[in-house]
């Protein structure tokens, strides 16, 4: 079922885990997602980037996610989110057709301005009840990318996020704070910089770069009060080491469905992996939403 984004995380706070929000690139990753939230008992933010938009067009991608939300994955909260929203036009967009929340990532600039451009976006959504997630510290690497190490991870400065948060009011925190785009072997987490940010802003903190973090981070990072992890490179790689394999193996083939249908299994298992890790799967119980 489609619901806002609120409903998921105050779930996850309250039964202590953390959810995931899938990148999304095609029907095929979207069912994976919605397969795996239905098999998992689990809830699951389904979110797009600007990439995934020119892809497939803003229109169709939310009606995708929303009948698949709707029809397939009945029984347990889908949430679409816009991921990396760097482009005014474009979230305003989202938040008209209707997204429950938005990522405006400005973090590319000066503090001062990241802080003025998210204000603008808060002013829009917050009028239309759509949540919005604001970034400090610029994420570096590339979705996708399986590098072995990555150089210079920044991290955020935790007095710089805090201000962010108290004058933008944005309803959730992404910041840098060890994790990087893509998969590499130094991704980690500073523990202390997390927990200082949770502290002093008490709003749902928002991991990004969950790809290629060691296991065990992860699961330290949930008990100290990380609220949702973004999950985007191990679809990718999931999916296109399946079509790749597909291919291979059946040369003659000529029905798209049948080699992109291992696809969708491959996204299943890997989404269904990472809501054990979270602790999300489980924890909805159909029993309970059908009253
Ligand atoms: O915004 C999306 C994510 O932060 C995904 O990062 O590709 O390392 O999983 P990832
Ligand atoms: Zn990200």
């Amino acid at each position: 079922m489609l619901v806002h984004i609120k409903e998921i995380v105050k779930h996850a706070q309250a039964n202590n885990y953390a959810v995931g929000a899938f990148n999304i690139h095609n029907l095929e990753s979207v069912l994976g997602v919605a397969n795996a939230a239905m098999k998992a008992k689990s809830a699951a933010i389904i979110q797009v980037s600007e990439g995934a938009i020119k892809y497939m067009g803003l229109k169709p991608i939310t009606h995708i996610v929303s009948t698949v939300a709707k029809n397939i994955a009945t029984n347990v909260p889908i949430a679409l989110h816009l991921d990396h929203g760097k482009d005014l036009t474009n979230l305003f967009e989202c938040i008209k057709q209707g997204f429950s929340s938005v990522h405006i990532d400005a973090s590319h600039l000066p503090l001062d301005e990241n802080i003025s451009v998210t204000k603008q976006v808060v002013a829009l959504a917050h009028g239309k009840d759509v949540w919005v997630q604001g970034e400090v510290g610029a994420m570096i690497g590339g979705h996708g990318n399986i590098n072995g190490t990555i150089e210079n991870i920044p991290i955020a400065d935790p007095g710089e996020v805090i201000t962010f948060v108290n004058e933008t009011k944005v309803d959730t925190i992404a910041a840098a704070i060890g994790t990087a785009h893509g998969v590499y072997d130094n991704e980690d987490i500073k523990i202390d910089l997390l927990k200082e940010i949770i502290d002093n802003t008490k709003i749902p903190f928002v991991l990004h770069g969950g790809s290629g973090v060691a296991d065990k981070i992860i699961a330290n990072s949930i008990k100290e009060g990380v609220d949702i992890i973004n999950i985007g490179s191990d679809i990718k790689i999931a999916f296109t080491d399946t079509i790749k394999k597909s291919c291979r193996e059946n040369p003659d083939e000529t029905d798209p469905r049948n080699l992109l249908r291992p696809t969708i299994k491959a996204v299943e298992e890997v989404v269904i992996k990472s809501m054990k890790l979270f602790g999300s799967a489980g924890q909805i119980k159909f029993k309970d939403i059908e009253t």
